[in-house]
Formats: C-alpha cells, sequence, structure tokens
C-alpha cells in the first residue's frame, strides 16, 4: 500500500511502531522494519549518547530497511544532552525521527541539516499545526485511548483523527488503541496516512516485557487487561462495618465487571482520577444504623 507516510519513510506498509521507553530496543526496531512498517529505538532508554550510537549499529546490522529514533523531549532538572543524541542519529545514517513531550522546534534546525524526516507525537490538533507550522514533516496524532502519555485534553480518536483531517497538511498516522487491520482501515477512512502501534508492539517477542504481561495483554478483554470476561462475577465488596444486611435489606447483588470497581489493583489504579475530580467516585454510604437497644 502506497501513502503519504510509506513515501516519505520509505517503508512498505503505513504503519509505525511508537518509541516506548524501556521497550522499544535494536531487536523491535528492526523486526518492524523488516515486516515492512517503521521501528523506532527510544532514544533515551539508552543512558547516554554513546549507548544510542551503539544500539543504532545494532539496529543497522538487523535491518536494512529504515528505522527510526524516538527523542521525547520531557521536563527535567538536567536535561539529556540532546544535541549529543542528535548527533549519534546523525552519525548512525539514521533519516527518520520521532519527537514527543514538547515541541521541537529548537532541534528541527539540526534535524533537518542532517537530512531527517520528523514526525511529531501530539495530543491536539492544536499542537500538531503548530508541528506543521516549525517543519515536521509528519505528525503521530495520539488520542486519549494511547499508552504512554495522553496528553491534558483527554479527546478520543474519533473525535481527534477526522478534526486532524480538516486542519492539517502535513501527513498524520493514527495513534491510540490501533492494534490490527481493522484499526488502519479505520485511521484510513478519517484521513490518516497510516497508524501508529504502541501497546500492540508490547505483546511481541521481540519486546522485552515479562511473559505474563504480554499473556494479559493477548487475553484482555475491552474492559480490562488481565483476563477478565464480561461473565466473570466478582465478590460483593467487603465491608469494614455492619452493611444494610444488619438492618434486614437484602444481601448485595454480586457486583458484575462492568461496574467501576473490579479488583483491588483497578481500585489503586483509579484513585488519582478521584482525587483529580476532587470528588468521590462513588458516593459516600451512610454510616449504618446504631443496632437497637437490648430489650429487658
Ligand atoms: C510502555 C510504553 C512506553 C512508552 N514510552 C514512550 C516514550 O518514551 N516516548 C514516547 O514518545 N511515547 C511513548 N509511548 C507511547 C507510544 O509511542 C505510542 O504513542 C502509544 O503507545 C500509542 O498508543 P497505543 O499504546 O494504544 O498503541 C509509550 C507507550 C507504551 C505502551
Amino acid at each position: 500500500m502506497k501513502t503519504a507516510i510509506t513515501e516519505l519513510f520509505g517503508i512498505k506498509h503505513p504503519i509505525i511502531q511508537g518509541g516506548m521507553h524501556y521497550v522499544g530496543f535494536a531487536e523491535l526496531a528492526a523486526a518492524v522494519s523488516n515486516a515492512g512498517g517503521l521501528g523506532i529505538i527510544t532514544g533515551l532508554t539508552q543512558r547516554t549518547p554513546e549507548l544510542l550510537a551503539k544500539e543504532i549499529a545494532r539496529c543497522s546490522d538487523m535491518t536494512d530497511k529504515p528505522f527510526g529514533v524516538n527523542l521525547t523531549f520531557l521536563p527535567s532538572f538536567t536535561a539529556p544532552p540532546y544535541p549529543e543524541y542528535i548527533a549519534a542519529i546523525k552519525e548512525g545514517g539514521v533519516k527518520a525521527v520521532e519527537t514527543a513531550g514538547r515541541s521541537p522546534e529548537q532541534y528541527m534546525p539540526a534535524l533537518k541539516a542532517a537530512g531527517i524526516k520528523v514526525i511529531h507525537k501530539c495530543t491536539s490538533v492544536r499542537h500538531s499545526l503548530k508541528a506543521e507550522k516549525i517543519g515536521c514533516d509528519a505528525v503521530s496524532v495520539d488520542g486519549f485511548e494511547c499508552g504512554g502519555h495522553p496528553g491534558e485534553d483527554d479527546i478520543p480518536n474519533m473525535i481527534l483523527l477526522p478534526r486532524a483531517a480538516d486542519e492539517l497538511k502535513i501527513p498524520f498516522v493514527a495513534s491510540g488503541g490501533m492494534a490490527d487491520a481493522r484499526s488502519l482501515v479505520a485511521a484510513l477512512s478519517m484521513g490518516a496516512a497510516g497508524m501508529n502501534m504502541g501497546t500492540r508492539f508490547v505483546a511481541t517477542k521481540e519486546a522485552p516485557i515479562h511473559d505474563n504481561v504480554k499473556q494479559a495483554l493477548v487475553e484482555a478483554t475491552e474492559i480490562l487487561a488481565g483476563g477478565l470476561r464480561p461473565e466473570d462475577e466478582l465478590a460483593p465488596e467487603p465491608r469494614s462495618g455492619p452493611g444494610p444486611e444488619a438492618a434486614g435489606a437484602p444481601p448485595a447483588e454480586p457486583r458484575r465487571p462492568s461496574e467501576k470497581v473490579l479488583t483491588p489493583e483497578a481500585e489503586i489504579v483509579d484513585q488519582p482520577i478521584d482525587r483529580l475530580k476532587g470528588q468521590p467516585r462513588t458516593p459516600q454510604e451512610p454510616p449504618p444504623p446504631p443496632p437497637p437497644p437490648p430489650r429487658r
């Protein structure tokens, strides 16, 4: 298939493997590139520019197809030596860089001078337009579904992608929740020129991730990674004091997985969201009624 993205990066299929900290090593990037996509080494997983140079060399030994490097710009007290990382990318002959985190504007001259194509990862249309303005060749539009950092607008791809297609002149790939051929067809139908996947590539033999995690991803339903199925019933939520049953109310129905509270783990994951919204997810239960006075 030919799209603006396959043309831009010289690849066979319009599929990109997004940078993933501690996942995107040479093995995964080379496998994706050998299969006709664009594999990406995660630059900052390599602690120094010298180590990145070695990782790029390892990847070049494993594939003769194009691959890229991800450079994530995040606020930090001691910024990584980005110019040296860019020098390692340039000297390694890499022609594609995926930038993310914040605007790559200050590094664009160096990247462009080295003939590198830049695809910037954005979670909003306004950031995509800024990327276009500063000379990025493409953008990866990351909906709220994405793994990694989903931005702050919480816009899902069904809304974000058509909006990006309305506004952008440069090509973009759809990213976030993409997993198979159906995702690619949907992405193309919404105006994207390809797709970017992260989580799906975690469940591959080339990803250096524990097998149990991969198995959980493969078995996951739409509700929960870890194999919980819609027909699974959960035990009633444990209470600390006597519940309404003590006052003669019927016992609580078993909870269904579709309810928000799934497992102790899920409750822990959910907690920050509750704090963020400044209110508890479920209304506080009133204290149980006092026991009746003993009869004489
Ligand atoms: C484990 C993991 C680590 C990630 N680390 C990074 C990162 O370091 N830099 C970055 O730009 N994106 C990172 N991402 C985001 C991915 O590149 C990609 O945009 C995202 O996973 C797409 O959404 P999906 O997981 O639904 O396919 C990471 C994603 C995952 C799942």
